[in-house]
């Protein structure tokens, strides 16, 4: 119910927001996300709306929300789905819930390495399907953001070895794949929003959680886990979806040049993002006292691949995709091009 108050709150603001923009007659895009104005993310689709607005500037206005302005992911998947807005930017793990092909991505140590991740990401006819799978529900894929690689962080207790998981309250993400896994790894999993993570972690709601280095700097959880230990778990990235009607009201010519737009956000943010990393790493152990951990990744990934041969059989439509997958890494670590 709380939920649903929230939903119409953000709806009714929404409005009021396009009642005041009436005066002029462009046509507002509002584009939600859950990041800070420093992160990559922010900084792709700021050049997205620079872009559009050199182009087709007279017709639209593009407004960029960060920091869960509009609402968490959750949330403003809901708004886009209905029209509320017009783009959003998802973890791909919530994304399963709306088509179970997004569950591939989400499966724990499925790239071997960043080179794997963006390969496949960037492999057109594996993503397509993928990209348009949720067309019934009134969304589609239009680009995929750079993630990076999930590691446990923790306030206490530092993470060594899947031993040390056990008994820890770690949050996940709002997906079953995600909650699985923890309990692979001997973890209780709490799930949440991501804008929930920092007060859980201060107050001991939970004893730790999982994302890329960003969370730790951007997001500030640095400041209560000091703890930061490169297990490699996943590498889930964020896609960025779009009403399927606003994208299908466009005319041939605009949709060529909103294409070019999101491939300037793909290109932009991922240039942003191996620079953010490695300035996040030296903020955190410089100003923030985090520690990092080097434990042994074997040890964790053993104890979380069943869940391939587990989602597998339960999704067989997965399973090209996955052998895809898995020949694109042979082919980069043969040297070969895919
Ligand atoms: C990363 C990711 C976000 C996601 C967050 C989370 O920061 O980029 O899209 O929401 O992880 O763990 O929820």
């Amino acid at each position: 119910m709380k939920k649903f108050l929230n939903l119409l709150l953000i709806i009714g603001c929404l409005f009021l927001l396009g009642a005041c923009g009436k005066g002029e007659s462009k046509r507002i895009i509002r584009i939600s996300h859950n990041q800070a104005q420093d992160h990559p993310t922010n900084i792709g689709l700021l050049a997205f709306e620079e872009f559009i607005e050199s182009k087709l500037g007279d017709k639209y206005d593009v407004q960029v929300f960060p920091n869960e302005l509009l609402g968490s992911q959750v949330n403003t998947v809901e708004l886009t789905q209905t029209g509320a807005i017009d783009f959003a930017v998802a973890s791909n793990a919530i994304l399963e819930s709306f088509d179970n092909i997004y569950q591939i991505f989400n499966l724990p140590y499925l790239f071997d390495s960043p080179e794997h991740y963006h390969a496949v990401m960037d492999n057109a006819e594996l993503i397509e399907p993928i990209f348009t799978s949720t067309e019934k529900s009134g969304f589609e894929a239009v680009t995929w953001l750079d993630a990076g690689t999930r590691n446990f962080y923790t306030v206490k207790k530092p993470i060594n070895t899947p031993d040390d998981l056990k008994g820890l309250k770690i949050r996940v993400q709002q997906s079953a794949s995600n909650i699985r896994m923890m309990e692979l790894f001997g973890g209780a999993a709490t799930p949440m929003g991501f804008g929930e993570v920092y007060t859980a972690l201060q107050q001991g709601v939970i004893d730790g959680a999982e994302n890329n280095e960003l969370a730790i700097t951007s997001n500030k959880h640095g400041e209560v886990a000091k703890f930061y230990s490169y297990n490699m778990h996943q590498m889930v990235p964020d896609i960025l979806i779009g009403n399927l009607k606003f994208l299908n009201g466009l005319s041939a010519e605009e949709r060529e040049i909103f294409n070019e737009g999101f491939r300037l956000i793909s290109k932009v943010q991922r240039e942003a993002w191996t620079e953010s990393v490695e300035k996040s790493k030296v903020q955190a152990q410089n100003e923030m006292n985090v520690q990092f951990i080097y434990p042994e990744v074997a040890l964790f990934k053993e104890k979380v691949l069943p869940l391939h041969g587990e989602v597998l059989e339960a999704t067989p439509k997965l399973k090209p995709i996955y052998d895809k997958i898995q020949e694109i890494g042979r082919q980069i670590k043969k040297g070969g091009n895919n």
